[in-house]
């Protein structure tokens, strides 16, 4: 989990946080919360089968399609554009994923996202047609957690379900065109206190934020039912 250290330097004149610092210590207890639902605690205690990691595979396909579908409009955008990087496209990789999971190519036929990931996808689908702030809040909430803790849950999921080491079943994990992720993430910080928003519409990306921590919770509670988990 994020340590309560900031990670940038107060570089404003009026000595309040940098932005990329706020997000973090103010989605922090939401991040706490996802990080020990029952579903991500058994998940990474190697306690659930494989069945459980693909219906939370398949749940992320439908959360990245909103995602990334509207990435090639909000290109252009002065203030979720410069997020909009080709290096951190998911969802080939998630779809190589499932076709490994399901072991054939028609998986599209066989997946439904469950009603707490149909609200998150519909939400992110949402703020891209008419919030650019409020993307950003969802793409940092995703993103960067990938490339932080995403790469714990590929260990785990490697070492309890055999997959090849970033191989097939694990590609969602893998940044291949990432050389160096702590560098890629200091830039992504660097664009978060950048931003070209005013400290009012800052504080309703927070907002937006601990929505979008929310939303992965909620999914996960709904999985950790499917999957007979207590909490
Ligand atoms: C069991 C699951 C998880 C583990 C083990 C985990 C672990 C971590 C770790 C180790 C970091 C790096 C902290 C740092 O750089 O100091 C991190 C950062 C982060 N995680 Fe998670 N995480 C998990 C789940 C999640 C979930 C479900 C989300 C949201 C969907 C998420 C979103 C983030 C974000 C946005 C950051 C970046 C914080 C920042 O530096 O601004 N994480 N996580």
């Amino acid at each position: 989990m994020p340590s309560a250290a900031s990670p940038s330097q107060d570089t404003s004149t009026d000595h309040s946080p940098a932005f990329s610092a706020l997000i973090r210590t103010a989605s922090q207890e939401q991040h706490t919360e996802a990080e020990n639902s029952s579903f991500m605690s058994e998940m990474l205690g190697g306690r659930l089968g494989l069945e459980a990691y693909t219906r939370y595979t398949e749940q992320l396909w439908f959360v990245y399609g909103a995602l990334e579908g509207a990435a090639d409009d909000l290109a252009p955008d002065p203030v979720a554009g410069p997020f909009v990087r080709g290096e951190l496209l998911r969802l080939p990789a998630l779809e190589k994923d499932l076709t490994h999971l399901h072991g054939s190519a028609d998986w599209r036929e066989h997946v439904a996202p469950l009603p707490a990931t149909a609200a998150y996808a519909a939400r992110v689908a949402e703020v891209a047609r008419s919030w650019p702030g409020g993307y950003v809040a969802h793409h940092y909430t995703r993103y960067l957690g990938d490339l932080s803790g995403g790469q714990i849950i590929r260990g785990t999921a490697e070492k309890t379900w055999g997959f090849a080491r970033k191989g097939d079943g694990v590609r969602f994990y893998v940044f291949d065109a990432i050389g160096n992720p702590a560098a890629f993430k200091r830039e992504y910080r660097a664009l978060l206190d950048a931003l070209p928003c005013d400290d009012l519409e800052k504080r309703r990306i927070v907002e937006e934020c601990r929505h979008a921590f929310a939303l992965n919770t909620a999914v996960f509670q709904e999985l950790g039912a499917h999957f007979r988990l207590s909490a």
